[in-house]
């Protein structure tokens, strides 16, 4: 037995969970998903997919299905995709997918994002875009997986393998793979100009660093997690590039803590959840770059006038500092990276769930209920 708890734990490398341990990976696991992706001379992402410029041209839309943290993933990328590629993207939860894609469907590129490659929704959605004659491509983690022999085509995100329920370092390096391919297509439609691509480009490759800036915070996260733990309720808002973050920070937290946790947009508290807002209600809020910090603040305003404790993340500014405190309780600082800003201040509220589950003692790794790979529809 005791054999067995000691290579249990060497697996774990020393960590109490795989989840921690893999969100300390995300790092290394961005380092190998844009290894030699990054094609700076000429402002575009090498990534090996076979999309023929003709092609690309002639896209009139991008539909991404995708489940759970991968949706998330899915839809960070789509708003990329449509503010800053300038291509029609939309997202759906690939349980609700119904092809519609005109009078020309292989015009609509059909990407389904799956860490597992397994998802019976994600998979069934894939199947009825094919049906109907769409260009189909797989992002996902997992070579020989059955999404990839059943789309045209398929980019690896190269994270390694994810044995926590819990989806984090997967989120990362999908986020990252879908930005690169993002810049590869508005090259190649010529929709994104070379000064722009470069500036996507140099974000990506700050990501490890960055991401590393944050991991490096985790004894003060450790203790506002121990702080807030018996809160009633925890609201996650960011807008823009923050929404689909809010929502995935609130997804880690009600996974593996079981607290109540809801994201929404920002400006969409005052239209309903401020109603619930008390000072039992910690509010994380996204101020980073890419998630409109300013329109959020006036948010963030409301919520403190009634006594919320407000945790936000903000961009640091050159000498570490960050901007915007006097309404927060508790102040996160994000390493400057532009549009991926709230991809990085994720790892914050990926710790911040972590250290609520475990001050809990919940069993992080095997949430109740919950299943690695869910492959029923
Ligand atoms: C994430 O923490 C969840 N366990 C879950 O939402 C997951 O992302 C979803 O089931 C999709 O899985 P996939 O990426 O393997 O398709």
């Amino acid at each position: 037995e005791r054999l067995e708890y000691e290579a249990d734990a060497a697996e774990k490398s020393g960590y109490d969970h795989y989840m921690l341990k893999e969100i300390h990976e995300q790092p290394r696991a961005l380092r190998q998903t844009i290894s030699g992706r990054i094609d700076t001379d000429d402002g575009t992402a090498d990534i090996d997919v076979d999309l023929p410029s003709e092609y690309v041209d002639s896209i009139e839309e991008i539909q991404i299905v995708a489940c759970g943290t991968s949706n998330y993933a899915g839809r960070y990328a789509a708003e990329l995709l449509e503010s800053i590629v300038d291509v029609r993207a939309t997202v759906e939860v690939a349980s609700e997918y119904e092809f519609d894609g005109g009078r020309d469907p292989w015009r609509t590129l059909v990407v389904a994002v799956t860490q597992s490659g397994e998802t019976a929704d994600t998979l069934s959605a894939i199947r009825r875009a094919k049906r109907a004659g769409a260009r189909t491509l797989a992002v996902t983690n997992t070579l020989g997986s059955t999404v990839v022999r059943e789309t045209d085509d398929s980019v690896f995100i190269r994270a390694g393998p994810e044995i926590g329920v819990a989806a984090t370092k997967t989120f990362a390096s999908q986020v990252a793979t879908l930005t690169l391919l993002a810049v590869r297509i508005g090259r190649a439609r010529g929709s994104l100009s070379y000064g722009r691509a470069r500036e996507l480009l140099e974000s990506v490759r700050r990501l490890p660093n960055a991401v590393q800036g944050v991991l490096d915070r985790e004894d003060r996260v450790r203790e506002v997690a121990r702080e807030y733990a018996d809160s009633d309720a925890f609201f996650f808002v960011g807008r823009k590039l923050g929404h689909p973050v809010a929502l995935e920070g609130a997804l880690k937290l009600k996974e593996i803590s079981y607290d109540h946790a809801e994201g929404f947009p920002a400006g969409e508290l005052k239209h309903g959840p401020l109603a619930l807002v008390t000072e039992e209600t910690p509010v994380l809020a996204l101020l980073t770059d890419g998630s409109r910090p300013d329109e959020t603040l006036n948010n963030v305003k409301e919520v403190e006038a009634r006594g919320a404790p407000v945790i936000g993340a903000t961009t640091a500014d050159g000498d570490g500092r960050a901007t915007d405190s006097a309404y927060l309780d508790v102040e996160l600082p994000v390493p400057a990276t532009g549009a991926l800003e709230p991809l990085v201040a994720n790892v914050y509220w990926q710790l911040f769930a972590y250290h609520v589950a475990d001050e809990k003692g919940r069993p992080i790794d095997r949430p109740r209920n919950l299943a690695k790979s869910v492959t029923v529809e």
